[in-house]
């Protein structure tokens, strides 16, 4: 048996498991229980083999002792969960193009600046900022040109941003949104692919951000915080001192969107409820 081989042979034992998967809790939030070790054994092993580590524990002590951090990127790279698409989950953009906008534009405090900014905190590979920004122009309309219409997207995945950024997805990726919406913001390139128009990439800022992060960089205040289907995978006092965090960083009765399996209950101390896996920020 060549070395190789004895690598992929190797499986993570209930102790290498809980050590890893206390890394990953403690330094990204991300909650994988007791069940998930066969899917870590199976997402680590290829960086094993490539890097021929002899064991998990020599992997995680080599991550442990990587002060660039690079390690521990590229093991969060492989273990969060990044699926995503465009217009998902899109009763949440119809509520936020027809009811949230609307309101917050003619907030006289918001009208004043004409601006408004909307953070999507855990936006994978960008669809759903780059929605959130489509959905902003269309509810601006033709007074689109004098507001100033921002989303911040962030993720702990450089992986993730990476593709992000370059705003280019698949046929496959993009078949699912309205023809007009897709004409309108999307142009095909030359291989084939769909590329988000300048219009809509120069407004939406991609930015590599751990949610566990004891306070955000922020200078303002935000007048939306989209975050979906990202603490899910956390436990309940993470997703409490996270919610804690999102409401220091939004605007009076500004709206906090949710993933729709996702509740921060009905008597939650900074959120109001507003219908479901929507909430607006108590005055
Ligand atoms: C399933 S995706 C959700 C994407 C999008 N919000 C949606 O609903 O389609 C979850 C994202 O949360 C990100 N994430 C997980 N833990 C994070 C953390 N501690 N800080 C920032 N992002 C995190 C993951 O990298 C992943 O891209």
């Amino acid at each position: 048996m060549n070395e190789l081989t004895a690598i992929s042979d190797l499986s993570i034992s209930s102790r290498e498991y809980e050590l890893i998967s206390r890394l990953v809790y403690d330094r990204f939030g991300i909650n994988l229980g007791s069940k998930k070790q066969s899917l870590v054994s199976n997402r680590l092993r290829k960086v094993l083999i490539e890097n021929k580590f002899s064991s998990f524990k020599a992997y995680y002590e080599h991550i442990l002792n990587d002060k660039s951090g690079a390690s521990l990127d590229i093991l969060i790279n492989k273990i969060s969960t990044n699926l995503t698409y465009f217009a998902r989950e899109q009763e949440h953009f119809n509520y936020l193009k027809d009811t949230v906008l609307p309101e917050l534009f003619y907030r006289p405090e918001i009208a004043r600046d004409n601006s408004l900014r909307i953070w999507c905190a855990g936006c994978s590979t960008g669809e759903e900022a780059y929605t959130l920004s489509m959905v902003m122009h269309e509810a601006a309309g033709g007074s689109r040109s004098k507001w100033k219409l921002d989303v911040l997207a962030t993720d702990i995945s450089a992986r993730a941003l990476k593709i992000a950024e370059s705003g280019i997805y698949k046929d496959e990726n993009v078949e699912k949104m309205q023809t007009n919406i897709k004409h309108k913001y999307f142009q095909k390139t030359d291989t084939g692919d769909w590329i988000v128009t300048n219009e809509v990439r120069n407004k939406v800022l991609f930015r590599r951000l751990n949610l566990m992060r004891s306070q955000f960089p922020f200078k303002k205040k935000f007048h939306s915080i989209f975050c979906r289907n990202v603490m899910i995978y956390f436990d309940t006092p993470t997703r409490e001192e996270l919610v804690k965090k999102f409401s220091a960083n939004l605007i009076d009765e500004g709206y906090l969107f949710i993933g729709h399996s996702e509740s921060l209950g009905r008597a939650n101390p900074y959120f109001d409820y507003i219908r479901p896996a929507v909430y607006r920020k108590k005055a």
